[in-house]
């Protein structure tokens, strides 16, 4: 069941959104060369509880941490370490879950890590842009595939795989919720679009294949075949037929609407 969010829930959300939104953009100047990948995580724990929230994935199914790091070919919950220092010329993608009065934000960026290599610059770039594909069929008209549809063909054009293993979610009072939102499938399929549904609209692209294992951590999603990732995720709420994104700071270059 797909729940609609009543406009004093969506106003919760949003502060939520705002906080992790933020901290996301903080992070650009946060991450260089010789940080770890906990330093990183230290950071947003500390931000988080500085506005009064909640990690929400801290304890989730016993993950450890309060935001997911996850480097080169590791796609998703990467469990931040104190060992693991970061090169110029590596990606790392941040997954952060924020719960404000019991209303939850999730969001993800993937950032370089002073130079990179065109591919991973690339990588980067089309992972965010297929967001914003899929983002222009978040509105009332459209049904949920049109997202999975536009996501897959902006990845696939640029000569990326979407990942299969892992999905995009329905958001609320809970970090999952109904529906799963997958990155790739044909148009005009599953559920007609509302105002008040809260989605977190998530990419996962590969360089190779979009084949995943998973470390023995039981946590780590990485590349089969080694080759990099990216991921680049919203919170986004149909408010009046049109999707807005809450947890875009608007010092990006794309913010608001
Ligand atoms: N952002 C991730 C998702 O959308 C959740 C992180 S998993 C956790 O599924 F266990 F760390 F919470
Ligand atoms: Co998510």
């Amino acid at each position: 069941m797909i729940t609609l969010k009543t406009d004093k829930e969506i106003e919760k959300m949003r502060i939520s959104g705002k906080v992790n939104g933020s901290i996301l953009f903080e992070l650009k100047d946060i991450i260089k060369p010789g940080v770890s990948t906990k330093d990183i995580e230290a950071y947003v724990e500390k931000r988080i509880r500085a506005e009064g929230m909640t990690p929400t994935f801290l304890g989730y199914n016993g993950y450890p941490a309060s935001a997911c790091v996850s480097v080169n070919d590791e796609i998703v919950h990467g469990i931040p370490d104190e060992g693991r220092i970061l090169d110029e010329g590596d990606i790392v993608s941040v997954d952060i879950g924020i719960t404000h009065a019991g209303w939850v934000s999730d969001a993800a960026r993937t950032y370089p890590v002073g130079r990179v290599s065109d591919t991973a610059a690339g990588i980067i770039a089309v992972c965010r842009e297929s967001f914003f594909a899929g983002l222009a069929h978040c509105r009332v008209g459209e049904r949920l595939s049109d997202i999975s549809h536009a996501v897959q063909e902006t990845v696939e054009a640029a000569g990326f795989s979407v990942v299969r293993d892992y999905v995009g979610h329905g958001i609320g009072s809970r970090m999952h919720e109904d529906p799963q939102i997958r990155n790739y499938g044909v148009a005009g399929k599953g559920p007609r679009l509302l105002s008040g549904m809260a989605f977190a609209i998530e990419p996962m692209i590969n360089e190779g294949t979009y084949e995943t294992k998973v470390l023995a951590d039981n946590w780590t999603a990485v590349t089969a075949d080694g080759k990099l990732s990216a991921h680049y995720e919203n919170t986004v709420i149909i408010t009046g037929g049109e999707p807005e994104v809450i947890t875009l700071d608007e010092r990006d270059d794309r913010g608001g609407r």
